[in-house]
């Protein structure tokens, strides 16, 4: 089974976003360092994008029946989104929460993540490379 990698709102926009906090890498660049590090790994991956809660409450239903894990940068719905940590809650498949930027580091509104309870671990912090680490982190998870 794929590992999901599920982006929230405004990631669509990465490399023209923000560049001095989330760099310069678009999303189809990490698209394609996902499959190749997953190649590497042995594993696939299904990588989408969406600016909307319901459709990412959709695509983590779906996770549940159709993935073997997930990584998940939720975006701002990171803090804000009790739907999204029901949903998590709701498969069995272990889900990793990522960012790109140190939330810790930023604007308080950003220290606290409504899904982080429902998740296997967190990975942020360490540019576009936290979606590599992720999939290293799943990997040992699902082994
Ligand atoms: C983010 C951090 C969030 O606080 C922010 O709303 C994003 C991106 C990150 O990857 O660093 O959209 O999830």
């Amino acid at each position: 089974k794929p590992i999901f990698v599920l982006n929230g709102p405004n990631l669509n926009m990465l490399g023209k976003r923000e560049p001095g906090i989330y760099g310069g890498k678009t999303l189809a660049d990490v698209e394609q360092e996902c499959a190749a590090v997953a190649a590497e790994l042995g594993l696939t991956v299904e990588f989408r994008q969406s600016n909307h809660e319901g459709v990412l409450i959709d695509w983590m239903h779906e996770a549940g029946e159709r993935a073997s894990a997930v990584a998940i940068n939720a975006g701002a719905f990171t803090h804000t989104s009790i739907a999204l940590h029901d949903a998590i809650k709701a498969i069995s498949v272990p889900v990793v929460e990522l960012h790109i930027s140190n939330v810790h580091a930023r604007e308080e509104f950003r220290h606290h993540s409504m899904i982080a309870p429902a998740c296997k671990g967190i990975i942020c912090g360490f540019g576009t490379q936290s979606y590599v680490l992720a999939l290293h982190a799943l990997k040992t998870t699902i082994a």
